[in-house]
């Protein structure tokens, strides 16, 4: 990789160390949050007992950790992340739940440190928009999964359906001047456009991925509550209210606060989301 892209990967892991507090404080509600995008990968790996499965950027864990509760009796998942503090939680919590087959490794996607054709399958629920180089990141995964072995990942799908995120940026942008995202960073809505997964492996010679969407809310009590994961967990509201005058920062949670309260809005309120499930197989040899 190029010092751009060494950059970018490093300005990744130092980010996600410094959430890995908020995700650790907002576990639970995080968790229920994206409960249903990992239950939708792992019904698509179609996983036997005795598989052999890399998590990649699993962070706090999921789904590898549900994984390895599914496939305890013979089968392992081996964690990886960017982030050594994300993965110090997993830790925690597979040791919570009795697992002794769930192992964590620091791993940048670009760069995975196993052999070719080791897993069954490969998991990877909202990592591949943060990869320095996502190409790379999709070359790697296909080198180290055995022929016939799937991988399964979800990304955001489209702003327009992605309320959970774009009631406060949209306050946000109303009193901010913030950059465009640029495509060749990472960001939210990196893959969101229809098909982008599937011409970027296409391009490297894997055909016959499928993409679905799926649906469903993140459920808030509040606008507080809302507010407050927000700026705890959610790196890119941090960054943009980083150098806000409190002032400014009170009028933007005041205009997400009237987002709640407005009952004509209720349906955004409840923060929808969308993503895109994408499911790539590697031919058998
Ligand atoms: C939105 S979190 C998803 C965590 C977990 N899979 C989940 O769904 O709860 C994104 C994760 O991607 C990781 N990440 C970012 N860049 C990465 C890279 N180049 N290689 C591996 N992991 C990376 C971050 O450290 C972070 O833990």
């Amino acid at each position: 990789m190029n010092t751009e892209l060494i950059q970018i990967r490093d300005n990744q892991r130092n980010s996600w160390n410094s959430f890995s507090g908020g995700w650790n404080k907002w576990d639970d509600f995080t968790m229920r949050f994206l409960k249903e995008q990992g239950q939708c990968i792992i019904d698509e790996l179609s996983l036997k007992p005795t598989d052999k499965v890399l998590d990649i950027a699993s962070g706090t864990g999921e789904p590898g950790l549900t994984i390895a509760a599914t496939i305890r009796n013979g089968g392992s998942v081996i964690a990886t992340d960017l982030s050594e503090q994300m993965l110090e939680i997993a830790e925690v919590k597979a040791s919570a739940m009795a697992l002794d087959n769930f192992s964590v490794e620091v791993a940048d996607a670009c760069e995975l440190p196993f052999e070719d054709n080791t897993f069954d399958a490969i998991s990877c629920r909202l990592g591949f928009m943060f990869f320095p180089d996502m190409q790379l990141a999709a070359r790697e995964m296909m080198r180290v999964l055995k022929p016939g072995g799937v991988l399964v990942t979800t990304v955001w799908a489209e702003p327009e359906k992605n309320a959970w995120i774009t009631t406060i940026m949209g306050a946000l942008k109303k009193h901010l001047d913030l950059p465009a995202p640029e495509p060749q960073k990472p960001g939210l809505f990196r893959c969101a456009a229809g098909g982008f997964l599937t011409s970027l492996f296409s391009e490297l010679g894997f055909s016959g991925a499928t993409e679905k969407t799926i649906a469903g809310i993140m459920n808030c009590d509040s606008a507080d509550e809302y507010w407050n994961f927000m700026n705890d967990v959610v790196p890119p509201v941090v960054s943009a209210l980083k150098n806000t005058s409190q002032q400014i920062q009170n009028q933007i949670k005041q205009d997400v606060i009237n987002v709640f309260e407005d009952k004509a809005a209720k349906a955004m309120a409840q923060t929808p989301y969308a993503a895109r499930l994408f499911t790539v197989r590697k031919p058998n040899q």
